[in-house]
């Protein structure tokens, strides 16, 4: 069974990976890079969303490739990271979150395999509870406070929000904001992959900080906190390493 880590903002290298090496894998939507290895016994791969140069903006990630690679690669657990904004207070900068739910703000980004028939999927539980629980665990146990639940709202970005929109995702219920997280969920539940999201808090979202918002100052932020996730990443590896998957991610998708 293999697993992979989805690199988000500030978090391009997979450290700890044994005898990582370049892959290479061709998929209808186009050909994707990442880096294999291993952990635990079995396959790790690490894959940057945004590019090894993060030379690509949210809105034109291929995320339909990156799932599809994965899955051709027998991976059947993806971690990923992701830099958000807060718009709850008690959620601060610096704060690792593992989000629970989502709200889908993207517009006409491809954000389905199922183009050609209809298949309607449940995302009751969107991230998968047996990786969540796993998260939990290892972070515990290395001192890391980890908040268990919060709601990510994704926006097709590249701009960032107004503080009207800000206002009005809080009252839809979200604490989180970032650009990447959907679809790239979806489609994991689509072809049947467990997937589980920690969220970092850069900033506060427009409107609840006072000061204009940075792309350079999330990237900085990230950089501080890149060698915690990853820890907590290969953590939740290892812990997951000899648990068989008892959730419903694969039940709930595949094709
Ligand atoms: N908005 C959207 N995406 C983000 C933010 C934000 O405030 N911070 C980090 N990613």
């Amino acid at each position: 069974m293999g697993t992979a880590i989805i690199g988000g903002t500030g978090v391009y290298d997979p450290g700890a990976l044994e005898a990582a090496g370049e892959e290479r894998v061709d998929t209808p939507w186009g050909e994707v890079h990442l880096q294999r290895g291993r952990r635990a016994g079995a396959d790790l791969f690490f894959l940057a969303r945004h590019g090894a140069d993060h030379s690509v903006p949210p809105h034109r990630v291929n995320y339909r490739a990156n799932i599809w690679a994965l899955r051709e690669l027998g991976v059947e657990r993806i971690l990923a990271t992701a830099a958000v904004g807060s718009l709850n207070r008690e959620m601060e900068p610096g704060a690792f979150v593992a989000v629970d739910q989502f709200i889908d703000q993207t517009r006409g980004r491809p954000g389905t395999f199922f183009d050609d028939r209809v298949v309607h999927t449940d995302l009751s539980e969107p991230y998968c509870t047996q990786m969540r629980q796993a998260l939990a665990g290892a972070a515990q146990e290395m001192g890391i406070h980890l908040l268990s639940t919060g709601c990510y709202i994704c926006t097709e970005g590249p701009r960032f929000e107004t503080p009207a929109e800000i206002r009005a995702y809080r009252r839809w219920g979200a604490d989180l904001v970032g650009m990447t997280g959907v679809p790239e969920v979806v489609l994991a539940r689509e072809a049947g992959i467990c997937y589980a999201t920690v969220a970092q808090v850069t900033n506060y979202a427009a409107g609840v900080s006072p000061r204009p918002l940075s792309h350079q100052e999330v990237v900085e932020f990230m950089a501080h906190s890149a060698l915690t996730m990853r820890q907590l990443f290969l953590a939740a590896v290892d812990r997951l390493a000899g648990q068989p998957r008892d959730c419903c991610c694969a039940a709930l998708g595949g094709f």
